[in-house]
């Protein structure tokens, strides 16, 4: 990726990486992502705001070599996990003289990670300005988006305002806006879904403080910049908010087929009552679709058969997951089939402690599933049809 000026004095610098397949060695990058960079030129001072994962940070200094006799003053690290703090050591390396700017949890942390010395830290507290010259950065802290020391950068004079991760996208692009397309909203709701759901008490209020600058482009450091900024906010709101939507996402693997015809049961009787149902098989699904799902979805099943006692493993790491991220649903069902006896329910209920969700009955089944079965099926299908009615969603 070249260097792109957004501004006068104003230049992203940072790397795409198109063909990246797994974020977080879990969640799937069907468009990539990037990790951006961004570079501001004051009429006395320079600044590097955040860095690019080191797996490419050549492409970071090659950017940053295309400008004659460029002198970095203050790299600005807003967040300290790796794949935007990660080239700071080499880019001390460049610029010697550089200082590292960031807030006291970030530099802990980034001493921590990276191994940076103590003396090459300026540590800046909440609202904090910074001049560049004829350029003027405040630093407001927006913690848990998605770590403790997270926070945004406003680049008072060009009326930007840089978050990091918070509004960023999984999607790598050439281009420098997301024009409010749909297909980088996607991408920025699979970010949001895996590490942001679980802190959403905390987005509302890091919204309401950036709320107070005067802003025209938000500049994230994954995916392309909002020159819409609303779009993008307001999404955050859709999804924070406590409201669900009339979804069901069934996640389910069947072994022999017999949870396969409970889902398919579940499936059409729901359908039938007029209620959107998304099925995952847990063999094959996109770990990222499924948090997508989940953003939204008022209720959720799980669906998979006992293996040696226990939930089939693709179940056992499915509602670990679902714990993690923590989404908003507010009814959840348990199924499971097995051979000669098991303990799943048992079990999937003592590891969802994070999620909030009233009970809506559960079935537990031996080998092919019975006329009394599909009959309990029928019956939770009910119980989820009157709770959806009981918030005004169906
Ligand atoms: Fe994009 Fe939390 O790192």
């Amino acid at each position: 990726m070249s260097v792109r000026k957004i501004k006068d004095g104003v230049y992203a610098v940072g790397v795409n990486h198109w063909d990246r397949k797994l974020f977080d060695e879990i969640i799937p990058l069907p468009n990539g992502t990037s990790y951006n960079s961004y570079l501001i030129i004051g009429s006395q001072y320079t600044a590097l705001i955040d860095t690019v994962d080191p797996a490419l940070q050549d492409g970071l200094i090659n950017n940053l070599k295309e400008f004659k006799d460029l002198k970095v003053d203050y790299i600005i690290s807003q967040h300290a996990e790796q794949d935007h703090s990660g080239s700071i050591p080499k880019i001390l390396e460049m610029y010697p003289d550089a200082k590292v700017v960031t807030n006291e949890k970030c530099k802990e942390l980034l001493i921590e990670h990276l191994g940076i010395p103590d003396e090459k830290f300026i540590v800046i507290k909440d609202y904090d300005k910074l001049s560049l010259g004829n350029k003027t950065l405040t630093f407001i802290f927006t913690p848990w988006v998605h770590w403790p020391e997270t926070m945004s950068t406003y680049l008072q004079e060009d009326k930007i305002l840089f978050t990091c991760d918070f509004f960023g996208s999984h999607y790598a692009t050439s281009e420098l806006y997301a024009k409010n397309s749909e297909i980088v909203l996607e991408g920025a709701k699979r970010y949001y879904a895996e590490i942001m759901m679980p802190f959403r008490n905390f987005i509302k209020s890091n919204i309401n403080k950036i709320e107070k600058f005067d802003f025209e482009i938000i500049a994230p450091s994954h995916g392309p910049m909002w020159n819409d900024p609303k779009f993008i906010i307001n999404a955050y709101l859709d999804w924070i908010s406590p409201v669900v939507k009339n979804e069901v996402v069934v996640l389910y693997t069947s072994m022999h087929g017999s949870t396969k015809v409970i889902v398919d049961e579940l499936y059409n009787r729901l359908v039938e009552n007029g209620i959107k149902v998304t099925p995952f098989n847990l063999v094959s699904a996109d770990l990222g679709e499924i948090a997508i799902s989940l953003v939204d979805a008022a209720t959720i099943i799980f669906a998979f058969p006992t293996v040696l006692t226990g939930p089939h493993p693709l179940g056992a790491s499915i509602t670990y997951f679902v714990n993690a991220i923590k989404p908003k649903t507010k009814f959840a069902s348990f199924i499971t089939s097995y051979g000669w006896g098991g303990m799943t329910i048992k079990w999937v209920k003592e590891h969802i402690g994070n999620l909030k969700v009233e009970m809506l009955g559960e079935l537990e089944f031996k080998g092919l599933p019975k006329k009394e079965d599909i009959e309990k099926v029928n019956e939770i299908v009910m119980r989820i049809v009157e709770a959806h009615k009981s918030i005004g969603i169906l």
